[in-house]
């Protein structure tokens, strides 16, 4: 599976993950912070494997650095409405509306990622390097949370 696929799949689940979260009401916190908690791990894993394995090759293309970094710049803020999320109480529409925020965040990012930005991967990865990309990435998310860094802009 070429990386463009690993991250499609990704992606799906995500998608899939946001809208049954969104689907719950504030009358059940508790799932919702069930949910979340599974949300906030796949997506923060899938974002670092991504900078690990993707982003590190794109950023050394001269004509990807700067869409690299937009998209580098992205997940931090994702990240920072995550941790948001995370330490306020599930059951109220504060919380409601913030994840909504986050929905359209996330979808838009991804929408990017797998328009423009792949078209443009595309160009600068042969077919080999995007099979073999695609193997790090799942390799590097079997890893695990702790064992992946965000990227470092150098
Ligand atoms: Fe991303
Ligand atoms: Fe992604």
């Amino acid at each position: 599976m070429a990386i463009y696929e690993a991250i499609l799949a990704d992606h799906a689940k995500t998608r899939r993950m946001l809208r049954e979260l969104s689907e719950v009401g504030e009358g059940e916190p508790e799932r919702r912070l069930a949910l979340f908690a599974d949300l906030k791990s796949a997506l923060t894993i899938h974002q670092h494997a991504e900078e690990a394995v993707f982003y590190e090759r794109l950023k050394e293309m001269d004509d990807m650095r700067s869409h690299t970094l937009d998209a580098v710049n992205e997940h931090r803020v994702l990240e920072a409405l995550l941790t948001e999320l995370s330490e306020m109480a599930t059951g109220n529409e504060r919380w409601t509306a913030k994840l909504g925020a986050l929905r359209e965040l996330v979808e838009h990012h991804m929408e990017e990622e797998e328009g423009a930005f792949f078209e443009m991967a595309r160009a600068f990865l042969d077919e080999a390097l995007a099979a073999r990309l695609g193997e790090e990435f799942r390799r590097k998310k079997c890893a695990g949370i702790e064992a992946l860094t965000p990227l470092e802009w150098d």
